[in-house]
Formats: C-alpha cells, sequence, structure tokens
C-alpha cells in the first residue's frame, strides 16, 4: 500500500460552501480556501487556485449547484435562465481545458426532465458529486491501462502537474506511477519544472515526494540532455482538450518534449480521461489557446526576474499533434496511430456499453 492517500484532495464539497486545496501555497504551505459564492469560483479557477482539467471542471460543477442552490425564484423557467447565466459566467473562467464545459452540461442535461426548484437544485448536488467519484475511478482506470506500457525501472518524463491535486484523485499522467508503486514496480519520473508558474516544482514534484514516489527535478531546459543521458524511457503527460483527429493541447513545453522525444525515438504517450475529447472539432488549429497576465514571465514566483516593461507572449498551453503521439490512454482503453477512426470508435464502444 502506498501512501498516495496522504496527498490531500483538491475539491471537497461541504453543502455550505467548495473547500479546495490552494495549489498556489503549494509546496511551502497547505492551506485550504473555502469557496462560497459563484465569484469565489471564478476566482479560484482563473488565479490558479485550483487548476488541472478534470479538477477545474469539478469545481466548476460545484459552483454551478451551490450557486443554484441560492436562487429565491419559484418559477422553474426562471431558474433555469438564472443557471444558465451562472454556467456562461463560470465557463469563461479559462478557455481550453474542455473538462469545464463538459461538467457544466452534464449538469443542466442532469435537470432537463426536472418537475420542482427543489428537484433541480438536489439533482444538481447530486450530479457534481457523481462527477467526483467517477473520475477517481477513470483515473484509476487510466493508470491500470497506462501500467503495461512501463517495466520495472523506467526513467519516464512529464511536464506540469496531471496529477491526484489535478483531479479527483490519482491523475491521469501521474496515475501510473502510484499504481507501481503499490505494485513495486519502481519507475522513476523526471518532472519538468513548467515554466512560467512551475507546476512541474511546485506540484508535481511536491505531490509525488507525499506519494513516496522517486522523482527528480528538472528545469525545462534540461529536456533533451536528460532524454540523452538518463535514458528516458518515455514520456507521459496529461491533456487539456484533445481533438478528433488526436491533436492535443497541453501545457505550454509538451509540444517541445513531443518533438524531442520524436527526435530520440521514445514513446510519448498523452492520459486522459475521456471528459477531455472534444468531438466538435476536427483537429487542434481550432483549441482556443489561453493567454496569461504577462508578469507570469516576468516574474518568477512574485519576483521580478526581467524588466517591468518587457513585451511577453504567455500562451499557456501549446498543441502536440496527433502524428508525434504514440498512443492516447483513456480509462477505456488506448487508441494509437490512427487517431480520427480510433477515436471515434472508442466512443461508438462507449455508447453501446
Ligand atoms: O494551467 P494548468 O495548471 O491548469 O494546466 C494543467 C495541464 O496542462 C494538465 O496537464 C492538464 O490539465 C491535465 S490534468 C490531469
Amino acid at each position: 500500500m502506498t501512501n498516495e492517500f496522504a496527498i490531500p484532495r483538491s475539491v471537497e464539497w461541504k453543502e455550505t460552501h467548495i473547500r479546495i486545496l490552494n495549489q498556489q501555497k503549494l509546496p511551502d504551505v497547505t492551506e485550504y480556501a473555502d469557496l462560497e459564492t459563484k465569484e469565489d469560483v471564478f476566482d479560484a479557477i482563473v488565479t490558479l487556485k485550483v487548476r488541472g482539467a478534470p479538477a477545474i471542471g469539478i469545481t466548476a460543477a460545484f459552483g454551478l449547484a451551490l450557486a443554484a442552490k441560492s436562487f429565491e425564484t419559484r418559477d422553474l423557467s426562471d431558474f433555469r435562465r438564472q443557471l444558465a447565466d451562472v454556467k456562461a459566467y463560470l465557463n469563461s473562467s479559462r478557455p481550453t481545458a474542455v473538462n469545464l464545459a463538459w461538467a457544466l452540461d452534464r449538469l443542466t442535461d442532469s435537470i432537463r426532465n426536472a418537475i420542482s426548484i427543489n428537484e433541480a437544485k438536489t439533482t444538481l448536488v447530486h450530479e457534481a458529486i457523481q462527477i467526483q467519484v467517477e473520475d477517481e475511478e477513470t483515473c484509476r482506470m487510466i493508470g491500470q491501462n497506462a501500467l503495461h506500457l512501463f517495466k520495472k525501472g523506467d526513467q519516464i518524463m512529464t511536464i506540469c502537474n496531471a496529477g491526484s491535486i489535478a483531479t479527483s484523485r490519482y491523475g491521469t499522467a501521474l496515475a501510473p506511477f502510484y499504481l507501481a508503486k503499490q505494485k513495486d514496480l519502481g519507475l522513476h519520473i523526471y518532472a519538468c519544472e513548467t515554466r512560467p508558474v512551475l507546476q512541474g516544482s511546485r506540484l508535481t514534484a511536491w505531490e509525488l515526494m507525499q506519494g513516496g514516489i522517486d522523482v527528480t527535478l528538472i528545469t525545462d531546459s534540461m529536456a533533451a540532455h536528460t532524454m540523452k543521458e538518463k535514458q528516458i524511457s518515455a514520456v507521459i503527460v496529461g491533456a487539456d482538450r484533445i481533438a478528433k483527429n488526436g491533436d492535443t493541447a497541453n501545457k505550454i513545453g509538451t509540444y517541445g518534449l513531443a518533438i524531442l522525444a520524436n527526435a530520440f525515438q521514445i514513446p510519448f504517450f498523452v492520459a486522459a480521461p475521456l471528459s477531455t475529447f472534444d468531438l466538435q472539432i476536427e483537429n487542434g488549429d481550432q483549441i482556443p489557446i489561453e493567454e496569461r497576465d504577462p508578469d507570469e514571465v516576468r516574474q518568477i514566483s512574485g519576483i521580478r526576474t526581467a524588466p517591468e516593461d518587457v513585451p511577453v507572449f504567455n500562451p499557456a498551453f501549446d498543441i502536440t499533434p496527433g502524428s508525434l503521439i504514440s498512443g492516447i490512454i483513456t480509462e477505456k482503453g488506448i487508441v494509437t496511430g490512427s487517431y480520427t477512426e480510433e477515436i471515434e470508435q472508442l466512443f461508438a464502444d462507449c455508447q453501446l456499453s
């Protein structure tokens, strides 16, 4: 048994509020923040107090359910109108991770047939809790499926934090490491620090150490040298949105790692739940890329490291073409190669089962 359960939950439903692990404060301080209004939820997502595609979806779902609880109207149509406004507001907090829209849609779909406001309020809370519960099992299955790709002693590289605190539990890209530890498989992970806001060094290094997993931290610029010198056997990353053809948006720097992995002929895997696929879009060109505050680049943890007014380009994500991805690991299995056909087939099979 590992001690991964020592890792705090990213999000908890508390009936009158939502409690989140404040990821801005990690690794130095393990602090929680209580979100009581839709504005609190919006702010927590925008400022990365809670981040990672599945955790953003879960938090927004709880936020919508919480806001709905406070609606005072007695008219069901008016209730639905107010709900649609809050949904649009929360959905605008971050543009790239499609799990946000997916979770909010799931909530509004769940009350399509509600006949009273009370019923709708209760159903929204239940559905949000259900999303969180399912996400834990989904992540465990992703870990289980990914485990077959690695062997004892492998050295594996990742970027950003696609771990337990980015999800309900286990994570996506980090899930196999927790399961490998339980089986005494001894995988070693190289975590890229992930400039500009350091999800790799602040969060992944911290989380894996909490879980008793072997981790070594490198700066992003050390990736090529490390692949060569440390015999990296695979790269595994999370995803914020995957298009129908397998093109994948993930934290800025992922595309560079995929190109390097290709050059070194190292397998490059994406781990993501089905809720991260966007079947409305054909390819990665249609994925909106969030651009964030220039000060994230001019500063490191609040300390200025560049001229105050230097122009900055700060895209939070990049798109890795499906052609550079060796496999996409989901809770329902691994798709490889002909993504357009395989992804379509995967979703068709899920509808039948
Ligand atoms: O800006 P962030 O920290 O929300 O970006 C997170 C990532 O890019 C993760 O890799 C992705 O959301 C998957 S989390 C399981």
